[in-house]
């Protein structure tokens, strides 16, 4: 079995790295990253490093080649018609590398957005269903990272923290979570041709948050909507499903979802004396 990775130096793809090689041997696994001289880590253990561009076709087919398993990490190019080219150009590839079995990191409930971020994962998805090569489909809920645009320094500064009116809800992850699932899935027979959302199994709210926030800060910290809260974030939020919810994640995990105050410790300024975890 070649399992092959793409994306392997980013912070989903090395966290999956880590995963799978406590699960099957170093040379089973082969790294596919843009910038081979970043990945001497991979190197120093005997896993074996490819070069692998998705804007360069060329060094896709051969990146690719006598892959059992592909994981398909999708692009981080922020123009979603850029990507869209690129995912392209992998599927492509792998289809003439005759990969047996292609595993895309997608979005949770691609249906019910209406933004180019959730039709590009839908696309994707629907290239390699065109494809015809067996797939997994692992749609990634929003990282948990999102809440460290949210202003949560100030908050805690402040002993308030103001957030946009709403009855708000979030399935977020972290992306260690992600990873034990992910790897689960790569090593374990039984997931051809299926689509897994990966959301934590309930949402949290803001005053979840908020409390969470108090617990890890000792301080106590109000929640108040306010329309004058002017952040991108919550638009982009409005657009996609966040409130859904699904078991596959800790099914896959064999276990619960990290909690939402350790998912939210790494976020957190030092200068308050938080400990960090590995939350992230
Ligand atoms: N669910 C969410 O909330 C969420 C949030 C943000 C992103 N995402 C998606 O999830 C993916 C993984 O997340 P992450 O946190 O691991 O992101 P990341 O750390 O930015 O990693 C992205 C990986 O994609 C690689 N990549 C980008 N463009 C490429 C290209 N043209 N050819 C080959 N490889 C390319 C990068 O290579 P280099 O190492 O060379 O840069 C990097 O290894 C992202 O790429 C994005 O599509 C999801």
């Amino acid at each position: 079995m070649s399992i092959v990775i793409t994306g392997a130096n980013g912070k989903l793809g090395s966290l999956i790295m880590k995963e799978l090689l406590q699960k099957v041997a170093s040379d089973q696994v082969i790294a596919c990253v843009r910038r081979p001289e970043e990945a001497h880590e991979y190197l120093e253990q005997g896993i074996e490093v490819r070069h692998c561009d998705y804007d360069q076709s060329e060094t896709l087919e051969q990146a690719f080649a006598g892959a059992s398993k592909l994981l398909f990490i999708s692009s981080s190019n922020n123009d979603d018609t850029t990507r869209l080219r690129q995912h392209a150009h992998v599927i492509e590839a792998a289809k003439k590398s005759q990969v047996e079995h292609i595993l895309y990191t997608s979005f949770a409930y691609p249906e019910d957005g209406n933004i180019s971020l959730t039709h590009l994962h839908l696309a994707t998805e629907h290239a390699i269903l065109t494809s015809g090569i067996p797939h997994t489909f692992l749609r990634n809920a929003l990282y948990t990272d999102f809440v460290g645009v949210l202003g949560l320094d100030a908050a805690i500064a402040a002993g308030e923290w103001r957030t946009y009116p709403g009855d708000w809800k979030f399935n977020t992850v972290t992306r260690h979570d992600l990873a034990v699932g992910i790897a689960a899935v790569i090593t374990e027979p039984g997931h051809t041709n299926k689509t897994y959302e990966l959301t934590a199994p309930r949402p949290w709210t803001f005053q979840e948050l908020a409390t969470a926030l108090s617990d890890l800060t000792d301080k106590p910290i109000s929640l108040r909507q306010d329309p004058q809260v002017h952040n991108w974030m919550y638009g982009f939020l409005g657009k996609i499903n966040t409130s859904s919810t699904s078991p596959d994640l800790e099914r896959l995990i064999g276990g619960p979802v990290t909690s939402l105050k350790d998912s939210i410790r790494p976020f957190i300024s030092f200068k308050f004396g938080i400990k960090q975890g590995d939350g992230g």
